[in-house]
């Protein structure tokens, strides 16, 4: 079942904690760097940071926590580095899934797992199917995912499942492709965090940041701490989100 309620069709209550949180953790290579250490060094600090952020998150009650932990593009990365990153990722699920588990913690995956190995893919699905049914936080991480990958993968399986049913269709609407995107079991997120300086999406979520609010820090995601995350908070709730309407129209509809 998918959630068709679009992100831009309603206004959440200024001054709340985001719901929906993504994140792109970037900046651990250049942590390393900076400390005189192989870029890999910042990529394993980078889990503690990811482990403490979880936590915050949950603590804050956000539903969502989405983290962009490998991108479509990276596979362009030196072998070596590739390859720590993905048992980086393996040696993660299996240390942390069980703690998750106990903190009501689901777990997700989204992106192309076709290029993945058959351990790596059979141990998230073991996660994914452990953490199922838990009610608190959904922790998405993205791997191998693209935005562009998404959105015509979701293409491919809207027009498929409508071949035989309504052949010829050529008029679809939002709310026919939503529920096959990856991230059809979340709202959109209303935050999203990119650390290490640069600005730019890279690929991310680009259908579900449509109307996202955007933070961008120059701090590493190695040095992304409870105080960095707080200030990020911080500058959501002071924004104003109107999703076309003028700040009128929010006044009157408020009071
Ligand atoms: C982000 O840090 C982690 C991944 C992309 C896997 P980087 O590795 O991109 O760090 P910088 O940008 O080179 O510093
Ligand atoms: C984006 O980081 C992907 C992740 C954080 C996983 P990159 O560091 O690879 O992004 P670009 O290529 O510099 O834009
Ligand atoms: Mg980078």
């Amino acid at each position: 079942m998918g959630l068709f309620s679009s992100s831009t069709q309603t206004i959440p209550v200024s001054g709340e904690v985001p719901s929906h949180i993504a994140v792109i953790m970037d900046g651990n290579g250049r942590w390393a760097r900076k400390r005189f250490l192989p870029r890999v060094a910042g990529h394993k600090r980078g889990v503690e940071v990811v482990r403490g952020l979880v936590k915050q998150c949950a603590k804050l009650n956000v539903k969502y926590l989405t983290l962009f932990a490998f991108s479509s593009e990276n596979w362009r990365r030196p072998e070596d580095e590739v390859s720590f990153l993905m048992g980086l990722f393996m040696d993660s699920l299996k240390r942390e899934v069980t703690k998750l588990h106990e903190n009501n913690i689901r777990l997700v995956l989204i992106g192309n797992r076709s290029k993945f190995s058959t351990e790596l893919v059979t141990q998230i699905e073991l996660a994914e199917e452990l953490t199922a049914k838990n009610t608190g936080l959904t922790l998405t991480i993205a791997a191998n995912y693209g935005g562009r990958w998404d959105i015509l993968n979701a293409t491919n399986q809207m027009v498929s499942k409508n071949a035989i049913k309504h052949p010829g269709k050529a008029d679809f609407t939002e709310e026919d492709l939503a529920p096959h995107l990856a991230m059809h079991y979340a709202t959109e997120p209303d935050l999203f965090i990119r650390t290490g300086g640069e600005k730019r999406v890279s690929n991310f979520l680009l259908w579900q940041l449509a109307y996202t609010e955007f933070y961008f820090t120059d701090t590493l995601w190695p040095d992304f701490d409870e105080k960095a995350f707080q200030l990020a908070i911080q500058s959501y709730q002071q924004r104003e989100r109107r999703f076309g309407r003028t700040s009128e129209q929010l006044a009157s509809s408020n009071a």
